[in-house]
């Protein structure tokens, strides 16, 4: 009997207590913990939804709220102690109440199972998880915008195979990346209608004969939708793949983003100083100036997206409904996301504090022929066919590489022999500045476009 007591999922079914090793092995506490503020969420919103239906009475509920907070409080304040006797946070919360408040606290539970509560549990868990991601991403986000004021005049080389292809104002970079985080934003606000759906009252897989109330409870925790099948929602976890997936996606934009200024940082290109607040040295090599949160947050999207492999496998190939397999789905979720808004928020910072080296970028922007491009749109509007300019400028590019100059250097002459409508009107889109400026269409790296579009960020970022 004293078994039914300390683990109070074992019934009078059993004739022993668990051995320890199951115990240890199954126990959840050691990382559900970080549950316990939403558990005591939930489990509150049940206990007033059954006064509301005539379950408990109302003292009942109202002793019940009030005893969880005094739980939460106790918690909050790390006086809590856990033990794998009770296997995760869900059953010492619920065993603590028992203690405090006997058979009151026994009627809790009524028309829920543990399955409904974890799943409930992560959902809370999960939509604050998301909620505050979308703010890191916007932080985010700002940081790049904000950059745009002291970056406006920087024209940069912008590559395709890593080879120098056309010249971008600095700014389309900035807003390329702010493109990318929206995204990120808008998918998180997506998964987040779904992680926002009632899953408690499937009860352990078939609802339940009590007369609860699931809109009431919806209503209480703010949840949008009722899940409409107890079976499908019980074994439900697309809510933790999607989340893992959008998770992913934003460290692989966050990867992109270190990568390129890994690149940038180093002499070869030597586009960008970062503050020295973060970066690290070297214990060998007195010179070194490295940067190492650029390359933990390349590093990281591995674990992200490692995350996310575990939680695929994990789902893959159980039975409807619950499964103890879905216990493991808590540390991979709890990873990814501590993962992500540690690199949201560091990143944030580093963005904001870097300064482009512009003396360097202008020393050796006109190199790789970044306005053949333009030149070949500019003979496309004298008339002359694509596929004829295209040839034209690669032959004009192989000349000036021969003499070792730039396009604008070579003597009129050279243009005018392949085609005589070439004059030095041509001067007119050759050099860097000249091929931005050049940019026409919506979307381009055009000084107008790329200015309405920084104005349209800042006021959707509600930057001033
Ligand atoms: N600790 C478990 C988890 O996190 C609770 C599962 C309870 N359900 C059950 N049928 N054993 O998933």
């Amino acid at each position: 009997m004293s078994n039914t007591v300390a683990s109070p999922s074992r019934s009078g079914v059993f004739d022993s207590a668990a051995d320890k090793r199951v115990e240890q092995f199954t126990e959840s506490v050691s990382f559900d913990q970080r549950l316990y503020a939403h558990d005591i969420q939930g489990s509150i919103a049940h206990a007033n939804m059954l006064a509301d239906v005539g379950v408990l009475t109302g003292d009942e509920a109202a002793s019940i709220e009030a005893t969880l907070l005094e739980i939460k409080q106790t918690i909050d304040d790390g006086e809590f102690a856990t033990s794998i006797s009770l296997e995760d946070i869900h059953m010492h919360i619920e065993q603590e109440l028992i203690d405090k408040l006997g058979d009151v606290g026994r009627k809790l539970h009524t028309g829920r199972s543990r399955n409904d509560q974890v799943s409930t549990d992560l959902r809370l868990w999960l939509r604050d998880a998301l909620d505050h991601i979308d703010q890191a991403l916007s932080s985010l986000q700002k940081s790049f915008v904000g950059r745009c004021a002291q970056d406006a005049d920087t024209i940069l080389p912008a590559y395709t195979h890593l080879q120098r292809a056309q010249p971008v104002l600095a700014n389309h970079y900035w807003l390329a990346y702010t493109e990318k985080f929206q995204r990120d934003r808008e998918r998180i606000a997506d998964c987040r209608k779904r992680v926002n759906t009632l899953s408690l009252g499937a009860a352990a897989l078939a609802g339940t004969s009590i007369p609860i109330d699931r809109e009431n409870v919806a209503k209480r925790l703010g949840f949008e939708l009722v899940a409409a099948n107890s079976i499908d929602i019980s074994s439900d976890r697309d809510f933790v793949l999607e989340a893992a997936f959008a998770l992913s996606v934003i460290s692989t934009h966050l990867s992109t983003w270190a990568e390129e200024w890994i690149l940038w940082k180093t002499v070869e290109f030597d586009f960008i100083d970062l503050p020295h607040e973060f970066c690290t040295g070297s214990s060998i090599m007195p010179q070194k100036v490295n940067p190492d949160v650029l390359e933990l947050i390349r590093g990281k999207t591995a674990r992200s997206i490692g995350n996310l492999q575990t939680l695929l496998v994990l789902v893959k190939g159980l039975p409807l409904a619950y499964n103890r397999d879905l216990q493991e789905d808590k540390p991979a979720l709890f990873d990814i996301v501590d993962t992500v808004i540690a690199c949201l928020e560091i990143a944030a910072p580093l963005v904001a504090g870097a300064t482009l080296k512009t003396q360097s970028i202008n020393a050796r922007i006109e190199e790789g022929y970044l306005d053949a491009t333009s030149l070949m749109e500019y003979l496309i509007q004298l008339g002359i066919p694509q596929r004829s300019a295209h040839h034209m400028v690669g032959s004009l590019v192989g000349e000036a590489a021969k003499r070792g100059v730039q396009l604008a250097e070579l003597p009129i002459e050279e243009f005018a022999k392949l085609d005589p409508k070439l004059d030095d009107n041509v001067l007119g889109v050759l050099g860097v500045k000249n091929a931005v400026g050049a940019f026409k269409s919506y979307g381009s790296t055009a000084p107008e476009q790329v200015k309405a579009q920084i104005e349209q960020w800042k006021s959707r970022l509600g930057l001033s």
